[in-house]
C-alpha cells in the first residue's frame, strides 16, 4: 500500500493588514482586550478587486507546487476546504481547477465544509485516495474570506475581531517509502453542538417565504453566532483527546513531537495545550498574532510559514490538530 507524503506547502495572504487599533475605530473594543483574550494583533482582509476564495487557494497551490518541484498538470484531484466559497454552488474546487488550467484534464474536485477542521478532514480524504492507489498527486487546500461576512458592531465584536482571510495548500504525493508521510488521521464530530457556532441563514431550514427576508439583513441570523465560552471549553478537551489518540495509535510519546501545528483559534487554547502536554518552547507553532483565525486555512498557512522558517525538516514528526464548528475535531500525525 502507498503512503502519502507532503511534497510541498504554500500559502497566500491578502496585502491589507488590519490592526486591532483599526477595529477600535469601528466598535467598542480595545487592542488590550483582543491581545489578552485571543493573542491576535492583526489580520489580513481581502481586496475584492483581486482576491477570491478560489484564486487565493490557487496562489497558495502554485507556491506549494513550486516548492515541491511539480507542475499543476500532475495534480489528479483537488480537495478544497472552505466555509466561505465563492458561490453558494458550485464549490470553489472546480473554480480552482479552472484557474490552474486543469479543466482540460477534467480532474475531480471535492469541496468540504468542515470549518476549522476542514483541512485535516481534507488531508484524510486525500490520504485514503492515495492509499487505495486511485490518485498519485493531490492538492489539499484551505481558503477563506471571512472579513466581508463580519459585522463591525458592538453586538458582533466577540466574533468580528477574531476572523481573518487567507489560503494555504499542501501537495500530497504517493510514496512507497514505509513509515513516511501521513502516519494517521483521526476525525470526529458531535452534531449536538451544531448551533453553538454557526451561520443560520439563508439556509434551507426555513419555509419557502422565510428563506431570505429583508428583516434578516438587520438581524444577526446571517452572521456567525458563536457561544465563545462553550466552544473554548470543548476545544481544549477535544484538542487534547485527539492529539493523545494520534500519539497512542502510532506508539509515540509527546516528547517525540518535533512541531505541533494547531488550528489557530485562540493563542490561549494553543498555550493551554502546550502546558498540558508539557511541550517545550518552540514546539508549538503559532501565527494567529498576524492572521487571526482563518478557519480552514489556518493550519496550511501555519505549515507553510513554519516550513519556510526552517521549523519543519525532513523526517520531523509533525502533529496537526483542529477543533471547530459542528463540533468537529481532528488530528494528523506526519513523518515529514
Ligand atoms: O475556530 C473555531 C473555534 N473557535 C474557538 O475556539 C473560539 C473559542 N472561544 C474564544 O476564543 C473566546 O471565547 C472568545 C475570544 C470568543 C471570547 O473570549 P472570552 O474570554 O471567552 O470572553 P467572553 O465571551 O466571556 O466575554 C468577556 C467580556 C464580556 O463582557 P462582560 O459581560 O464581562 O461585561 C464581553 O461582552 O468581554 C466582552 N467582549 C469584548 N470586549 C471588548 C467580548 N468581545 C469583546 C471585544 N472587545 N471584542
Amino acid at each position: 500500500m502507498k503512503n502519502s507524503r507532503i511534497a510541498g506547502v504554500g500559502h497566500y495572504v491578502p496585502e491589507q493588514v488590519v490592526a486591532n487599533s483599526d477595529l477600535e475605530k469601528l466598535m467598542d473594543t480595545t487592542d488590550e482586550w483582543i491581545v489578552e483574550r485571543t493573542g491576535i494583533r492583526e489580520r489580513r482582509y481581502f481586496n475584492y478587486k483581486k482576491d477570491t476564495c478560489s484564486n487565493m487557494a490557487t496562489e497558495a497551490t502554485r507556491m506549494a507546487l513550486e516548492r515541491a518541484k511539480l507542475k499543476a498538470e500532475e495534480i489528479d484531484l483537488i480537495v478544497f476546504a472552505t466555509i466561505t466559497p465563492d458561490y453558494m454552488f458550485p464549490g470553489s474546487g472546480v473554480l480552482m481547477q479552472r484557474e490552474l488550467g486543469l479543466d482540460k484534464k477534467a480532474i475531480a474536485a471535492i469541496d468540504i465544509r468542515n470549518a476549522c477542521s476542514g483541512f485535516i478532514y481534507g488531508l484524510s480524504i486525500a490520504d485514503q485516495f492515495i492509499k487505495t492507489g486511485m490518485y498519485k498527486t493531490i492538492a489539499v487546500v484551505g481558503s477563506e474570506i471571512q472579513s466581508s461576512a463580519m459585522e463591525f458592531s458592538d453586538r458582533q465584536r466577540h466574533v468580528s475581531v477574531i476572523f481573518g482571510d487567507g489560503a494555504g495548500a499542501a501537495i500530497l504525493q504517493a510514496t512507497d517509502e514505509a513509515g513516511k508521510g501521513i502516519l494517521s488521521t483521526h476525525l470526529h464530530s458531535d452534531g449536538t453542538f451544531a448551533e453553538e457556532l454557526y451561520v443560520k441563514d439563508p439556509g434551507s431550514s426555513r419555509k419557502r417565504e422565510e428563506r431570505l427576508t429583508p428583516e434578516m439583513l438587520e438581524g444577526v441570523s446571517i452572521k456567525a453566532h458563536m457561544n465563545g465560552n462553550l466552544v473554548f471549553k470543548h476545544a481544549v478537551i477535544r484538542f487534547m483527546e485527539v492529539i493523545t489518540e494520534a500519539l497512542a495509535t502510532n506508539r509515540k510519546k509527546k516528547e517525540d513531537i518535533d512541531l505541533l501545528v494547531p488550528h489557530q483559534a485562540n493563542l490561549r487554547i494553543s498555550n493551554f495545550i502546550q502546558q498540558k502536554l508539557k511541550l517545550e518552547e518552540g514546539k508549538v507553532y503559532n501565527n494567529i498574532q498576524h492572521y487571526g483565525n482563518t478557519t480552514g486555512a489556518s493550519i496550511p498557512i501555519a505549515l507553510s510559514e513554519a516550513w519556510a522558517e526552517g521549523k519543519i525538516k525532513e523526517n520531523d514528526l509533525i502533529c496537526l490538530a483542529a477543533f471547530g464548528s459542528g463540533f468537529t475535531w481532528a488530528s494528523a500525525l506526519i513523518n515529514w
